[in-house]
């Protein structure tokens, strides 16, 4: 089997899983994934940047077999996530000679996690270089982009960034190459949401210093390669800045229809309003594209049914996922209906003890909204069209 060179002695060894359904038992993946490695042939070593998932682990060991690569001087280590480093063992048993390269962050986690011995490292620190002869590797340390143990490579001649999980889509649409369409932005940006969100601030500095790097291609580990950067460049200078839009996200979970009549009011009357909703049913939606949906939302709008005494668990599910994740909601409301009693807000509003966005009215009612109801929720419109007036949009 031949690689696919991407460039004079630079290959990609990668594989797509698209039956792959779930990222960390917590995102589903409506097309799968990919994990990309890539081998350098230098004049006198070569390196392989980054592995592959456990469970592919023969196919990267027999895509090198193939293709005829005897030996391995280097397996460089941008980040420990076993997405990415689970294949080091069998590489170093397969090329013993090989040395992993990496942080000292990267080396602890991956001696933890796939017990390899401290003598087949080599640590390096941050803008340290690694010569193959005629092909040069600097690394640059970014923590927490989106561990604490992440590094870019940066291949210096050809002027390459090996970006890891930064700039990464769970994207299987064609071939390696971005394609620079609308659907590859939107895997990106469900990407970005579900990984690097959380860290925002970091993936923000990060971008402008690849920015000023400006390379001319960019290699993540997950997804396609970039020839042109600034597609994905913009895109994370918007994700990653402190505007949000005019739109309003609601996700809602209704048993009996009242809670549905309710977010169906407030979207007709924030549309009404000209600002942009999405109205998200938690029993048949997405996560992932929900979650998306957060990246640049001004205002989380939860609907939600009473179950027994307290909220629909999968409204406590979302709420609990979307601070974890860190969306840049400058403003929240609850609304919802209960039958005979008990408290729809308390535990949703302590789950957002980390984002901590601006406290609206709340429209909580018993049983069907009927005359009364629906002018809270005129209310309520009013409150968000005009926090909206004044917001950086
Ligand atoms: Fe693709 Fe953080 O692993």
């Amino acid at each position: 089997m031949k690689l696919i060179e991407l460039a004079e002695n630079i290959f990609f060894c990668g594989e797509k899983d698209k039956d792959r359904t779930m990222f960390d038992q917590l995102i589903p993946l409506p097309e799968g994934t990919t994990y990309n490695s890539y081998f350098i042939k230098g004049s006198q070593k070569s390196a392989l940047i980054d592995t592959i998932y456990p469970p592919k682990i023969h196919l990267l060991l027999d895509k090198l077999e193939e293709a005829g690569i005897k030996e391995i001087d280097y397996i460089v280590s941008n980040h420990a996530e076993q997405d990415h480093s689970g294949a080091i063992p069998a590489l170093v048993a397969k090329y013993p000679n090989a040395k992993i390269v990496t942080n000292e962050r990267a080396k602890e986690n991956i001696k933890s996690m796939l017990h390899i011995d401290e003598d087949k490292f080599i640590v390096i620190q941050d803008e340290d270089t690694l010569s193959l002869g005629n092909k040069t590797l600097q690394f640059i340390l970014a923590p927490f982009v989106h561990w604490p143990d992440t590094m870019f490579t940066y291949l210096q001649e050809d002027k390459f960034l090996f970006t890891c999980d930064f700039y990464g889509a769970h994207y299987t649409t064609g071939d390696i190459w971005a394609d620079y369409s609308e659907n590859l932005l939107l895997a990106a940006k469900r990407y970005y949401a579900e990984i690097m969100m959380p860290f925002r601030t970091f993936a923000s500095k990060y971008n402008q210093k690849i920015k000023e790097l400006s390379p001319k291609m960019i290699l993540p580990s997950h997804g396609p390669v970039y020839k042109n950067p600034s597609f994905i460049l913009q895109a994370y200078e918007d994700w990653t800045s402190d505007k949000v839009k005019n739109k309003v996200v609601i996700p809602y979970v209704s048993m009996y229809e009242s809670t549905k009549m309710m977010v169906d009011y407030l979207t007709q009357k924030l549309e009404d309003a000209d600002i942009e909703v999405v109205l998200w049913d938690l029993i048949e939606g997405d996560m992932g594209e929900l979650v998306m949906e957060t990246v640049d939302a001004a205002t989380l709008v939860i609907g939600v049914s009473m179950v027994l005494s307290g909220p629909h668990p999968s409204a406590v599910y979302c709420t609990y996922l979307l601070n974890a994740l860190r969306p840049k909601i400058k403003f929240f409301s609850i609304v919802g209906s209960y039958g005979w009693g008990g408290n729809l807000t308390k535990i949703l509003e302590s789950l957002l003890s980390i984002i901590k966005p601006e406290k609206l009215d709340f429209v909580i009612i018993k049983g069907k909204p009927k005359g009364d109801d629906f002018l809270q929720l005129d209310a309520l419109a009013n409150q968000i069209i005009e926090k909206h007036k004044i917001i950086n949009l």
